[in-house]
Formats: C-alpha cells, structure tokens, sequence
C-alpha cells in the first residue's frame, strides 16, 4: 500500500504534464483516467468542490453520479429524492457513517453520536431526545437565546450602527451560535460574543480540531494523515494539541459539575451534561465525546444558515419588508409561541437553506452489496452522498423558478382560518437539508427556534447593509459546514431614525 501511495506521487505530475487540467464544464463531464480516476479533475476544483460536485450530478439525467477518486474508490453521489429515501430510511441498515467518517474524525469525536453507528448511536439519540422536549426548548428560547441577543448581539450591532463601522457578521454568528450551544451542552458559557471579539482558547481549539480533520478527506489517500501524525509533524501536530485543549477543557468543567451535584443532587440542571451525569453516566470519556458532538452540531450550523439569510434579505427588499411586518404583529419580547408561529420568517430561512444549505453534502457507506431504486450497483465500502445543495437546485423538483429567493414556495393561503398563511413543508427526502429518517438532525426545532429568535430580534430594529464592493454574490466554500469565504463584511442601519 506504501509503496503503490509512493508510485501514485512520482506518477501524479507525469500525468499533470501529459493532460492539461480540466476546467470545469457543467456540460461536460469530467473525464476519468486510469488510476487516478477523476482526481484531475477533483484537484483541479479543490477549492470549489460543492459546486464541482453539484455540477456534476445535475448533468446526469438520473440525477445519480459516480465519482471514481484515486485507486478505483467510487464515491456515489445523488441528487434524485428515490435514492435518498433509499440509503436514508428504506435502507438505513446498509448505509452507515463507516470506518472512512469514523477513523478521519475520531481523534475529534471520539465516540460522540455523530461518530458511531448500530446500537452505540441508537442509545445516545434515545438519551439526548430528552434535552429536545417543548419544556428544554421554551427555556433554551426564553433564557439562553434571548440573554445571548439582548445583553451581547443588539447592543454590538448598536455600537456598529451608530460608529458606521464595518462588522463581520459571519464571526459574529458563529460567535453567537458557539455561546448558545456551550450553555446547551455544558451549561458553561465562553463568553465568547463580546464587543473586543476576543480569541478564546477553547473556542480556537475547537475551530482548528474541525477544520484540519475535515482536510483530512480532501487528501489523496489517508496515509498521508497517518503518516503525518505517527510523526507529530504539519498540521496534525496542531490538531494534536487542538484536541488536548479540548479534552482538557471539557474534563475541567465536567469536574465542576461533578462537585456541584455532589453538593446539590436535586439541581434542576437543564444542559446536556448534567442530565447525563445525573442519568448515572460516570464514564468520563463517553460523556465528554458526547458533549463535543453536541457543539459541532450546533455550531457552525445556524451561523452557516443565518449569514447566507441576511445575504439574500438584503437583495430582496420586498422580502424583508414581510419578514419585518410579521415581526412588528407579535410582543417587543417574543415569547416561545410567537417565536414558533413566525411563518412567513419560517418559510424565508427554509427557502434560504434550500439554496445555501448548512450541510452541503453528507456520505454514508454501504456495509453491504446493494441496488439503489435507480439500478446504480453499490458494492460493499463504496461511499454514497446524498447532495441538499444541487437538490435545492433541481428544476424538476422546484420549477423553473428554481434559482429565486422565494418564501412563498414553502406557503399556501389556509382556507378555512381567515386566509391566514400556513407553511408547507416538503417531504425531507426532496429537502434533506436536515437529513432525514432515523438519524435526522436532534437539533432541528432548536435551530429553527434560535434563528427566528435572532432574525426577529436583528430585524425589529436594524437593517443589515453588505459592503462588498461589486455587490456580487459572496463566495459559497464548505467543509463538514458551509461559510462565505472571506467572511460576511456588512454595515448595521437603525431601522427608526
Ligand atoms: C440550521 C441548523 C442545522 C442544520 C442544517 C443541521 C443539519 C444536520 C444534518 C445534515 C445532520 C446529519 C449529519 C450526519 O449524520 O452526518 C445533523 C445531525 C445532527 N444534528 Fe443538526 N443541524 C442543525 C442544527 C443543529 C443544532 C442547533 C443541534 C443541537 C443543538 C443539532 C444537533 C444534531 C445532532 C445531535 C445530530 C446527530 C443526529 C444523529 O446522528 O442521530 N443540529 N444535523
Ligand atoms: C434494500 O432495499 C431493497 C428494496 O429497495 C430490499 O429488497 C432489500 O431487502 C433491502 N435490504 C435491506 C438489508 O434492507
Ligand atoms: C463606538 O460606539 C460605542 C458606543 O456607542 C463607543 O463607546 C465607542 O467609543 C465607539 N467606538 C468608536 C471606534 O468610535
């Protein structure tokens, strides 16, 4: 295996000699060569490989693709609702998070849920279900998300407004969001949203832990990490330290919380890591991989969603106007239930997500020989995804619309209340932007709670203006998460002068 990764290097830049570099043609398909299969073309799309991918599987009429990476590994990738109903729900035995997603993200995630299959995840989805119930919800909605608003979001974006500064908005989301779901997960908070923006150890540890294990699958072969981390060399010695922080960190908080319910076992704790530890859960790892799974969900997540949000509200000002108009009917403080029968603001994030998912694509891989509904072969290892980011752009699935911002997709006018709009959902195998069947996203209710908290709260007072300079479309980049290259530059305008 050595010696054959060893050839593959000595022979990639013959073959860049011989073949110029394809560029990327939605009507051609990328050509695939012995050996290397379609790396060229991988390679040469590296730093835009969602839409390099999306591409590619629009322009199969079966809406059903195989990608052939190095080695002849086939990667399948689909776009066609039958096939993710397939591998998500009809199939789901087959189609598992496998030994690839595992061993790249284990130094990470170790055991956490979003790491494990059969009945190891079975038993973590059914003991962290409880941290979703309407009662955990209401009080993440009225003290968590509304503390994080009022006393840390509205009053930077005040400052901003009323200094004309330039902020980014995508730092300060994901900021936001990282607050939130620590405060979720640990009951701790990081403080990590205030107005000097500050570099927080833990937070950085976690960014950069995030960010070099999801680089790991763009290499050529995972021998390269291995072998770069058998020699604590490049980045893999940064994501050695990057996890030891982490580790550390969560290993000092779970022993503050471990004294605290020593002295008080009748707290009426309500993060993650309370309900487990008081649930008699003592293995200080498995709590812990649990915990760092939660903030990863959590939180690039909402800011991905949130900052393509105000992007496309800026652009469509008629839009905008409806969002603020339902936001002006409801109480200055929103309540649980107001913020949950925002409809029209629920049907703008949908269709936003439609177009700029959080989660562009996600694989699976058969553990088994299996037929996809389509007739496409998978054999046992083979990697299939499933692609929310080319389904948002499907013609046949969305009509010939497909590419407007339009919320009014996701409504219909309810006949029987006095025309009051009522939203619409779309079966989540045609908009698994959330995934779907068994292992659909836990936090879905929650995320949708908190960026209906946030657009309301922004919307009832500011005006997000972008100041990119040609007002072009920002650039969409994604690893495990989507996010705007460069981040989101806007400047903040009070609504009432
Ligand atoms: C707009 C926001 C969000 C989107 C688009 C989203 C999307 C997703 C997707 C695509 C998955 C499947 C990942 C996989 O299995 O490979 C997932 C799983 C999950 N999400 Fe979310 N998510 C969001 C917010 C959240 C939040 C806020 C939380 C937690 C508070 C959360 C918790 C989870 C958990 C625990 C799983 C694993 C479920 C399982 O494996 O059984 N998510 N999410
Ligand atoms: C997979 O799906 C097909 C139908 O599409 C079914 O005949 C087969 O039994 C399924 N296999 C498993 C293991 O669920
Ligand atoms: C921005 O505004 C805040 C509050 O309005 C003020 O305290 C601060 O000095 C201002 N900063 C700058 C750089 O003008």
């Amino acid at each position: 295996m050595f010696i054959s990764s060893l050839l593959f290097f000595i022979l990639l830049p013959l073959i860049f000699i011989f073949f110029k570099t394809p560029k990327s043609n939605p009507n051609s398909p990328p050509k695939s060569y012995p050996i290397v299969g379609h790396y060229l073309s991988i390679y040469a799309n590296r730093h835009r490989l969602t839409q390099f991918t999306s591409d590619l599987v629009l322009s199969s009429p079966t809406l059903t693709t195989v990608l052939r990476r190095p080695f002849g590994q086939r990667r399948i990738i689909t776009a066609d609702p039958a096939v993710v109903r397939h591998i998500l729900k009809t199939n789901f035995s087959i189609y598992q998070k496998g030994d690839i997603f595992r061993s790249t993200l284990f130094d990470v995630l170790g055991n956490g849920i979003f790491n494990v299959d059969g009945d190891d995840w079975k038993f973590q989805r059914q003991l962290s279900s409880h941290e979703f119930n309407t009662k955990s919800l209401r009080h993440f909605v009225e003290h968590v998300v509304d503390v994080e608003l009022n006393d840390r979001l509205i009053p930077i974006l005040a400052a901003a407004a009323a200094n004309d500064s330039v902020l980014d908005l995508q730092d300060i989301l994901q900021r936001f969001a990282f607050d939130n779901i620590c405060r979720i997960a640990f009951g701790y908070d990081p403080v990590y949203l205030t107005p000097s923006l500050p570099k927080a150890k833990f937070a950085v540890a976690f960014e950069d832990g995030v960010r070099i294990s999801s680089e790991r699958f763009r290499l050529v072969s995972p021998l390269i990490w291995k072998i770069q981390r058998f020699l604590n060399i490049g980045s893999e010695q940064r994501l050695k330290e990057a996890v030891t922080e982490i580790r550390q960190f969560a290993v000092k908080i779970l022993t503050e919380k471990k004294e605290e319910l020593a002295r008080n076992p009748s707290i009426q704790s309500v993060d993650l890591l309370s309900r487990f530890l008081s649930s008699g859960h003592s293995d200080e790892n498995f709590v812990i991989d649990i915990v760092i799974s939660f903030i990863l969900a959590g939180r690039d997540t909402t800011s991905a969603a949130l900052v393509w949000f105000f992007w496309l509200i800026s652009r469509n000002p008629a839009i905008e106007a409806e969002i603020v108009k339902e936001i002006d009917l409801k109480s200055e403080s929103l309540v649980y239930d107001e913020v949950k029968d925002m409809v029209y603001t629920h049907a703008s994030l949908c269709e936003s997500m439609r177009l700029y998912p959080p989660v562009p694509a996600d694989s699976k891989m058969a553990n088994a020989d299996d037929v996809l509904p389509d007739g496409t072969v998978v054999e046992r290892g083979v990697m299939v995804s499933y692609h929310p980011y080319a389904m948002g752009r499907v013609e046949g699935l969305w009509g010939k619309d497909w590419a407007e911002f339009r919320p009014e997709r996701w409504l219909e006018t309810d006949e029987t209340t006095t025309g009051k709009l009522r939203f619409v959902a779309r079966d989540p195998y045609t908009y698994p932007v959330f995934q779907a069947g068994p292992r659909i996203c836990l936090g879905k209710e929650m995320a949708f709670l908190q960026m209906k908290r946030v657009v309301a709260g922004v919307l009832q007072r500011f005006t997000v203006v972008p100041v990119a300079e040609d007002g072009g479309e920002p650039v969409y980049v994604a690893a495990l998460t989507s996010k705007m290259k460069g981040g989101f530059s806007v400047k903040i305008r009070e609504r009432k002068e």
